[in-house]
């Protein structure tokens, strides 16, 4: 693994204030001009886990300022009452619809501000590389695009409301197993190309930036063979530099491996602030006096002692207080009035919990991106809807169709799999208020309409004789099943964190299967993570229709009955949309979990590169069962009329004095002149290890860094990239008998010269029709998205040539086909 490495660039590079974080860092540099360098340790680095937050910087008592209080997770609030359980990343991402996915960052963002929460932990756009990736159902799906765009409208609902976003885990964080943190003994390094970084696992990153976000989060693991939270390539290069990030960059919880090249490497904050799990809490409450810390007071002695120049101390400071003041947090913010150790209202005496309610009515969103979020998989005989009218006798099936007997919260951090599935399991978790579980909602629909419906359900997935029974006397079957996964700290079932298999929990497909061998009009709903197998009855003719609402949330079970049944109160057309691929076998996808390395160091290469997912199935003509963007409805839509039209001014390939990157400034052992090799460290770091091989870097002296000419980008990259360069419109019309949504979406193929894979989606639309009503979508392809990464100029480089544009209902159902010249 010679050939991955990670480049050393330094300096770190200083916030700038560009464009409308201007005032912001002027502000925040004048508070830190009056800091003592104690006081500004105390913003950089966390109390412990044990306040009143998940992450909690010290506090400026002098200066009246309280801290920041960091808090889980991308679907909620965190570890607390009163709060809702929003539908996870993974189905935000299914609706295909950026205006609900702005609606719920902003609905979570309210209630992280509600509660006092200044820094919520999400939104978290690690990709869907392996189908298997625990922690898959927090972000965004399998496709760059998709994820950006996903993550753009997330981070700007949040700070819409002056809540901090954190866009998580920076960088190529796919899998759980040897994942890393400061006690593991095994890490994996993500070994990935330039381009690919930049063009796939890079690209909802950057979009954050683009949209402002104030904060970043760097992974447990790491990449090229350097830590995330000390790789220099990857924050002060890229981050910083080329990406021009203006807020601040945290540590994952117990990510920091020592204290020294984090710092240097570009990182602001130490989160939570402790050596790490396991390994004793911090000696003091106080994060300036603390030792049991890699920062805290060993960063005064770094700095003390010319490991770490104050100017770059100042720098961390600078960039946490330009977020607060940029989101309006110096002005009436809500102080903390909960705490994640209880939810009682007393801890040790003090009063921690106030119980401030902040749903407000966010059920009715979250119900209604349950029901948008829903995918038809497969619908015979327009088996579904179902009307209440037609049915005599409805058997339900499965555990996953009721509560769980413990409690909707019965499992801390939702780590077990009982009952109806809404939510995985780990940090990425909120407490339900409640959780609708299909079972209750469907009866108390059909009951509501016909009071004399026999309506059973049989809830034991092994008690395959009560199936049979049941549903040899039932007209409609609906058969419930689910596959959980989550973060590695809870094994589920011998699930650490990611699945073991791609298969159906609690032997679903055994239960599907049987309810079949009976039951003529047998309807599966699958509560699952990611993908799954189907391959065992989907193409039984019994089953004659398969849903997939995926984890939708507290309203689970009403978003159900509003998809399932054309007579409800709120009857909602299917126009979920897979944001990944379902394969036939498990071998058809690209890349898998590496489960076990031996005593070997993980080594997890990321070589199928550009074609992840969709693209791998496409460039190797692997027939998927069901296609990344495919969805099903109950109405018919054709498409008709595209036009496309390239800006004139615009046709132009990108001159490079245009863009405002410079080359990085790699330093290595032999290219130092500031720096020289030293293992001087914080003497109070315990065992300090140096991933950067054989280089150790530290500064001789604590005089500032040099001026850098003009080493930082414009806010997410050159803003030449983000201008508007191609309209593509078309027609599309409902054709058939039931209003709807309809997804469109945007695949390019490049000239082949580029090496891009086949098609990549590059835009989306979803269009409310009713019946026999047309409307014009216009999509807008940016700069950006017509450009490739160049390796050698480092540099996105516009495609020229003939550039093919395919507009249809999913990456396989092409409907029309066009070109543009570049
Ligand atoms: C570790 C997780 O990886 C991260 O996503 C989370 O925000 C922190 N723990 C804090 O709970």
């Amino acid at each position: 693994f010679e050939d991955w490495e990670s480049p050393i660039v330094l300096p770190s590079p200083p916030v700038q204030g560009t464009d409308d974080w201007a005032s912001a860092v002027d502000r925040a540099r004048a508070f830190v001009a009056m800091l003592t360098l104690a006081e500004k340790i105390n913003i950089t680095t966390g109390i412990d886990v044990l306040g009143r937050c998940v992450g909690n910087t010290g506090t400026i008592p002098r200066m009246g300022w309280n801290g920041l209080c960091l808090q889980d997770s991308p679907l909620g609030v965190r570890f607390t009452d009163f709060v809702s359980a929003f539908p996870a990343g993974i189905n935000a991402a299914a609706t295909w619809d950026v205006d609900l996915m702005r609606a719920r960052g902003k609905a979570m963002g309210r209630e992280h501000r509600g509660k006092g929460v200044n820094v919520a932990l999400g939104p978290m756009t690690n990709m869907g590389r392996v189908a298997a990736g625990g922690r898959n159902w927090e972000g965004f799906g399998a496709d760059p695009f998709l994820s950006g765009a996903a993550t753009a409208a997330t981070v700007e609902g949040y700070q819409s409301v002056g809540v901090i976003a954190t866009v998580k885990h920076y960088i190529a964080n796919e899998q759980e197993h040897y994942r890393g943190g400061s006690d593991a003994v095994q890490v994996y390094s993500s070994n990935i190309d330039d381009r690919t970084l930049h063009e796939v696992y890079l690209w909802p990153f950057a979009e954050a930036v683009k949209a402002g976000v104030g904060a970043v989060m760097c992974s447990y693991n790491k990449i090229n063979q350097t830590q995330a939270c000390q790789n220099s390539k990857l924050i002060n290069g890229i981050l910083k530099e080329e990406l021009g990030f203006q807020g601040f960059i945290m540590s994952d919880w117990a990510a920091m491996i020592n204290g020294v090249q984090p710092a240097l490497a570009g990182l602001d904050m130490n989160m939570p602030g402790f050596l790490g799990y396991g390994v004793g809490p911090q000696n003091d409450p106080n994060p300036v006096t603390a030792t049991n810390s890699y920062w805290g007071a060993a960063l005064i002695e770094m700095v003390n002692n010319g490991s770490v120049t104050e100017g770059r101390v100042d720098d961390m400071v600078t960039r946490t207080l330009a977020a607060w003041y940029k989101m309006g947090q110096d002005t009436g913010y809500p102080n903390v009035s909960f705490s994640q150790l209880t939810e009682e209202t007393y801890l040790n005496g003090e009063l921690v919990n106030e119980h401030i309610n902040v749903q407000e009515d966010h059920y009715e969103l979250i119900r209604e991106i349950g029901a948008a979020s829903a995918i038809l998989l497969k619908n015979e005989n327009n088996a579904l809807p179902l009307s209440v009218g037609n049915i005599k006798r409805i058997a339900i099936f499965g555990s996953d169709a009721g509560p769980n007997p413990d409690g909707p919260n019965g499992c801390m951090d939702r780590g077990c799999d009982q009952g109806t599935l809404a939510m995985g399991w780990g940090s990425g978790t909120a407490n339900f208020p409640y959780l609708i579980d299909p079972l209750a909602a469907i009866t108390t629909h059909i009951n509501s309409m016909d009071p004399t419906v026999v309506v059973e359900g049989v809830l034991n997935d092994y008690n395959l004789a009560q199936v049979k029974t049941i549903g040899s006397l039932a007209d409609t079957c609906l058969v419930f099943a689910n596959a959980d996964s989550g973060e590695a700290y809870i094994n589920v079932g011998g699930n650490v964190g990611d699945r073991n298999n791609l298969t159906l929990w609690h032997t679903g497909d055994t239960l599907i299967t049987t309810a079949a061998s009976v039951c003529a009009n047998t309807i599966v709903v699958l509560h699952v993570v990611g993908p799954v197998l189907l391959e065992a009855w989907i193409d039984n003719p019994n089953v004659t229709a398969v849903l997939h609402p995926g984890l939708p949330g507290q309203e689970s079970g009403r978003a159900l009955v509003d998809v399932l049944f054309a007579d409800g109160e709120n009857p909602t057309n299917p126009s979920g949309r897979l944001p990944y691929t379902i394969a036939k076998l498990r071998t058809d996808y690209p890349a898998e979990v590496l489960y076990s390395s031996g005593n070997s160091t993980p080594q997890i290469t990321y070589s199928e590169g550009l074609q992840i997912d969709y693209r791998w199935f496409d460039s190797k003509g692997i027939e998927p069962r069901f296609e990344f963007g495919f969805g099903l409805s109950y109405t018919t839509f054709e498409y008709s009329g595209l036009q496309i039209s390239v800006s004139d001014n615009t046709r132009r390939a990108i001159p490079s004095e245009a863009l405002s990157i410079t080359p990085f400034k790699t330093l290595t052992a032999t290219a130092t002149s500031n720096f020289s090799a030293s293992s001087a460290s914080a003497s109070s770091s315990p065992s300090p290890s140096w991933s950067f091989a054989s280089v150790q870097l530290s500064p001789t002296t604590s005089a500032p860094p040099p001026p850098l000419s003009s080493p930082v980008g414009d806010i997410g990259g050159p803003r030449e990239l983000y201008e508007d360069l191609v309209t593509i419109s078309f027609t599309v019309q409902n054709t058939g008998s039931v209003e709807g949504n309809e997804v469109s979406q945007v695949y390019l193929a490049f000239p082949s010269e580029y090496g891009e894979p086949p098609k990549v989606l590059r835009g989306f639309e979803r269009t409310y029709l009713d019946v026999g009503d047309e409307e014009s979508v216009e999509i807008t392809l940016r700069r950006k998205d017509v450009s490739v990464w160049d390796v050698v100029r480092q540099e996105w480089v516009g495609v020229t040539g003939e550039v093919w544009v395919m507009v249809g209902s999913s990456s396989r159902d092409i409907r029309l086909q066009g070109s543009f010249e570049l």
